[in-house]
């Protein structure tokens, strides 16, 4: 990756991103980025287009990003003529462009270079992310969905827009990802710039408790949040991996592929087919071990009874019945109490790559909370990593799958 240059931005930083903002309403979201940027230690350089200028002044993100803000109006001022593309496009390792209006999006589909930003993407050789935001009309447009498939079809990567309530009051598909997620995305393309051990594998984590149906509004669950699931998922998606989150819970604002489930039934059957052509499985999920033996297709009224028995029969082993060679497997055991000799057994029977155990009985970590206290087993090690925010935990899971993928 190129790096040093005279553009500005974090003074001293070598990771250097190039941020495209185009007129959406959405742009206050990217005054949010580039701060996030800034403070991340990013080198950011603003490139505005003319429409972007009428809803946030450039002193605002030259603020917040302590960077120079470049338009159309530097561009022609500079004294050597219109070369400000061609720097800007040498000096970056990145490119975001957020707000992406359906306007540039098009321009850079069709390789016009009618603006400074446009003229930039063109110059531009590294990775380019753009964050679509627009009404659910402009966005559901055919010209418009054709367009962020030639990009994508080019490399770009275009992030899911969300489904709500848009500026324009009207309800539908077209909000812009949050900045969280544009951010992630920029250091996902460091990381795949470094071409890390998960960079391009395909890595599916299962996250949440299952909820197995006793009747229309009834099920048998746990407590687990499916927090240790999502940090696993936004980590190997950091480190450059194609990610599938399967989740018994909403997945909010994940920049890679979810998929809703519900019983361990439904989780096997998506485990299934997501792993078909995956590299790493990670079963952080809560899998029932037992569900109702016949759900009630409509409400047990209480009436008049005092007990109310329910027969449960096993549910399908979803680790087992997703093995296959080339797919690395990660379990996770859940023991009640400080039992690593059962998480031993367990790694043995199950024939699983890494083991990750942790005691649910200790204080302040493990289902439901924050943080977690866990030791790997590997192939011939057991690493323990001490109390800490899920997000680290993972980090040490994952250092440990790519030691151990082939
Ligand atoms: C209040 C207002 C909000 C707008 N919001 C959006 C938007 O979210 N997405 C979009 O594609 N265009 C939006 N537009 C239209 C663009 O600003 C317009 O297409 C403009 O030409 C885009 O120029 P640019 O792509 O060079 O920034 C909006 C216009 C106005 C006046």
């Amino acid at each position: 990756m190129t790096g040093a240059g005279a553009q500005g931005g974090a003074p001293g930083s070598d990771r250097r991103v190039l941020v495209g903002v185009t007129g959406g309403i959405a742009i206050y979201k990217a005054v949010e980025l580039v701060r996030g940027l800034a403070r991340e230690g990013f080198a950011a350089t603003v490139v505005t287009t003319a429409a972007a200028r009428r809803f946030v002044t450039p002193l605002t993100f030259a603020a917040v990003s302590r960077g120079p803000v470049l338009d159309d109006e530097s561009a022609w001022q500079s004294t050597g003529g219109w070369f400000e593309h061609i720097d800007a496009a040498r000096e970056a390792d990145v490119m975001v462009v957020a707000p992406a209006t359906a306007n540039t999006l098009a321009k850079m589909a069709a390789g016009i270079a009618d603006n400074l930003l446009t003229a930039v993407y063109l110059a531009f050789r590294g990775p380019v992310i753009v964050a679509p935001t627009m009404n659910w009309a402009m966005y559901e447009h055919p010209a418009t969905q054709e367009n962020l498939r030639r990009l994508a079809g080019r490399g770009v990567e275009v992030l899911p827009t969300g489904r709500g309530e848009l500026a324009c009051g009207e309800e539908g598909l077209g909000r812009m990802a949050e900045p969280e997620a544009i951010l992630a995305a920029v250091r996902r393309a460091f990381a795949v710039a470094a071409e890390g051990p998960l960079c391009g594998r395909r890595v599916v984590v299962t996250a949440g408790g299952t909820r197995e149906r006793i009747d229309a509004v009834r099920y048998v669950g746990n407590r687990s949040s499916g927090k240790m699931g999502r940090a696993l998922a936004d980590e190997a998606y950091l480190r450059g991996a194609e990610v599938t989150l399967v989740a018994t819970h909403a997945v909010e604002g994940a920049p890679y592929t979810t998929v809703p489930v519900e019983s361990a039934e439904e989780m096997a059957a998506a485990v299934r087919e997501s792993t078909a052509a995956a590299d790493v499985l990670v079963m952080a999920a809560a899998v029932a071990d037992f569900r109702p033996r016949e759900a009630e297709p409509g409400k047990i009224e209480r009436g008049q009874r005092e007990t109310l028995g329910l027969e449960l029969e096993r549910t399908v082993d979803v680790l087992a019945a997703a093995a296959r060679p080339g797919l690395l497997r990660v379990a996770f055991a859940a023991e009640a109490g400080p039992r690593i000799d059962r998480a031993r057994e367990k790694k043995a029977a199950k024939g699983v790559d890494l083991l990750v155990f942790n005691d649910v009985l200790a204080e302040g970590v493990g289902i439901g909370a924050d943080e977690n206290e866990i030791t790997i087993l590997t192939g011939d090690r057991e690493i323990h990593v001490s109390r800490r925010d899920k997000r680290a935990c993972a980090a040490a899971v994952l250092d440990a799958v790519e030691e151990a993928l082939p």
